[in-house]
């Protein structure tokens, strides 16, 4: 990506850049669930530090993305612990581009329902809350309180290129943040890029000069996945050990 590019700038499928179009059915995975039995390699039984292997299964490996909501609420006392975990976890130069409106209210999601994708409405709509995971492109004018000790301010109110690039790589990654700390809490976590960006920004977003980025649907998932999990890449497939 280039500095110059946005969000909405990036080439995505016909189905996630309109919420009229249908998504298609998902591809059903040809491989067998992957296997998430603890071995002598596992982080957690070697590693020093690491967290326990209950906590590995709920963040990672036996997380899964809901397809389906329970009934049970999401409080707004969670919602503070939640982002009170998200703002902790590193951007660069502690920028904090990353803004969060928690769309909580039947009233709220009603709104939001015209700019999702068709194969996302029931989903959304059938969670406790929706966050809209969104960045700030003047993130930093905050930067003389966030980061007081280089003139870092200038670098971004000189430069429009770097600052889009600065917020929508440190609000997604923020985004991300929202995700494991909301699994390690206890929530299920659905994110959504299949929605219409600009239409979010003009009916939640107008006047606050935030940009949306993904949506993150919270709840109480009801534990029944209808497929096994995809496969991944494998570490040889990802990763360079150099
Ligand atoms: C940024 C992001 C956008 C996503 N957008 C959609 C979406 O628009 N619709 C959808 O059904 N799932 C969406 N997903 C869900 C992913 O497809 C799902 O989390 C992934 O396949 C992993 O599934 P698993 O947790 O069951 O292994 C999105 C996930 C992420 C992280």
């Amino acid at each position: 990506m280039t500095t110059e590019q946005t969000a909405q700038e990036i080439e995505v499928p016909a189905y996630l850049a309109h919420p009229e179009v249908t998504q298609p059915d998902p591809v059903v995975p040809v491989a067998a669930p992957l296997d998430v039995t603890p071995d002598a390699s596992t982080p957690g039984q070697e590693i020093a530090g690491a967290l326990d292997q209950a906590s590995l299964d709920s963040l990672f490996r036996t997380a899964r993305t809901p397809m389906a909501w329970s009934e049970a609420p999401v409080s707004e006392e969670t919602l503070h612990a939640l982002y009170d975990m998200v703002k902790l976890a590193p951007t660069s130069g502690n920028c904090s581009p990353g803004r969060f409106v928690f769309l909580a209210s039947r009233d709220s999601r009603e709104r939001l329902r015209p700019a999702l994708s068709a194969g996302n409405v029931e989903r959304a709509m059938s969670a406790a809350v929706t966050v809209i995971v969104a960045q700030d492109p003047l993130f930093f004018e905050n930067l003389p309180r966030l980061y007081p000790s280089e003139e870092a301010r200038s670098w971004f109110a000189a430069d429009h290129g770097l600052a889009e690039e600065t917020a929508f790589r440190n609000a997604t990654l923020q985004g991300g943040y929202l995700i494991l700390a909301a699994r390690a809490l206890g929530l299920d976590v659905a994110p959504m890029s299949g929605f219409d960006n600009q239409m979010v920004d003009d009916i939640f977003l107008a006047g606050s000069g935030w940009r949306s980025n993904f949506l993150v649907n919270l709840g109480y998932g009801t534990g029944v996945q209808a497929q096994p999990r995809a496969p991944r890449l494998t570490f040889d497939e990802a990763c360079m050990l150099l």
